[in-house]
């Protein structure tokens, strides 16, 4: 049966997991970057950090330190046990265990809490939530989205999927996804629509393998550019 989530819940993770998770290089790294459904991951700190031009979205954006800090913390042992539970469903080679897993999570999550103030002061936390995003056409060279489109599949509809794809074409030149496999760790139903979708429209789609696995089979990206764009 595998794992399931009752809502979408806050959790994080670090830039050295987006780098995996997403393929970036060292060229995708100085583009002009919005990761929507950002949540409390330390990628826009770390980037920024680094020298980075990077936005993140999130509707937890509104709420203040002390009540994500406490989202998270309800969020933690639901994860680490849901995980425990179902071991055999994951790849321990990052993380050793479902607490060294929590841990580094954390870290991550704390990184992010220390910097939100800051963020938010500077836009690069920015309330928003898809389907509808307050961005300009292409304002950005790469739109990044883990662990929300496809992984909630059981919570979004097909729907809410189709148009937020759109909306993050529409702001991005180039938009990816990742990963491909509801929580339970199976394929997205929606994902053979989307594709359909985006190649009416015109788009260039793209599966690609990441080197970054965690739950099983779960090491595949989708990213699509316009046809005539070559990021
Ligand atoms: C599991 S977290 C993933 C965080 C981060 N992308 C990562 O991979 O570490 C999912 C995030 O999606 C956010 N979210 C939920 N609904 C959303 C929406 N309609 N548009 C944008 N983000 C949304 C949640 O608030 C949550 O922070």
């Amino acid at each position: 049966m595998g794992f399931k989530l009752e809502s979408v819940v806050p959790w994080g993770r670090s830039l050295d997991e987006y780098t995996r998770m997403f393929d970036l290089s060292s060229d995708d790294l100085q583009k002009n970057i919005l990761d929507c459904g950002g949540g409390p991951a330390s990628f826009n700190v770390e980037m920024t950090q680094n020298g980075g031009h990077i936005i993140s979205c999130d509707p937890i954006y509104r709420l203040s330190v002390q009540e994500i800090e406490q989202r998270i913390q309800e969020t933690y042992n639901v994860i680490v046990e849901g995980v425990r539970a179902n071991y055999d469903d994951y790849v321990w080679e990052q993380a050793r265990s479902p607490d060294a897993l929590g841990q580094i999570r954390l870290k991550a999550m704390h990184r992010f809490l220390q910097d939100f103030p800051a963020g938010l002061a500077t836009n690069r936390y920015q309330v928003a939530e898809l389907p509808e995003l307050p961005f300009r056409d292409r304002q950005f060279d790469l739109a990044l989205c883990g662990y929300l489109l496809f992984t909630y599949s059981d919570h979004l509809s097909q729907f809410f999927h189709l148009s937020s794809i759109r909306e993050l074409c529409r702001v991005a030149t180039e938009v990816r996804i990742f990963p491909l496999l509801t929580i339970s760790g199976e394929p997205s139903p929606f994902l053979p629509i989307a594709i359909q979708e985006l190649q009416q429209q015109g788009y260039h789609v793209e599966i690609r393998t990441v080197p970054y696995e965690f739950q099983k089979g779960g090491n595949q990206m989708l990213l699509c550019h316009q046809q005539n764009c070559h990021p």
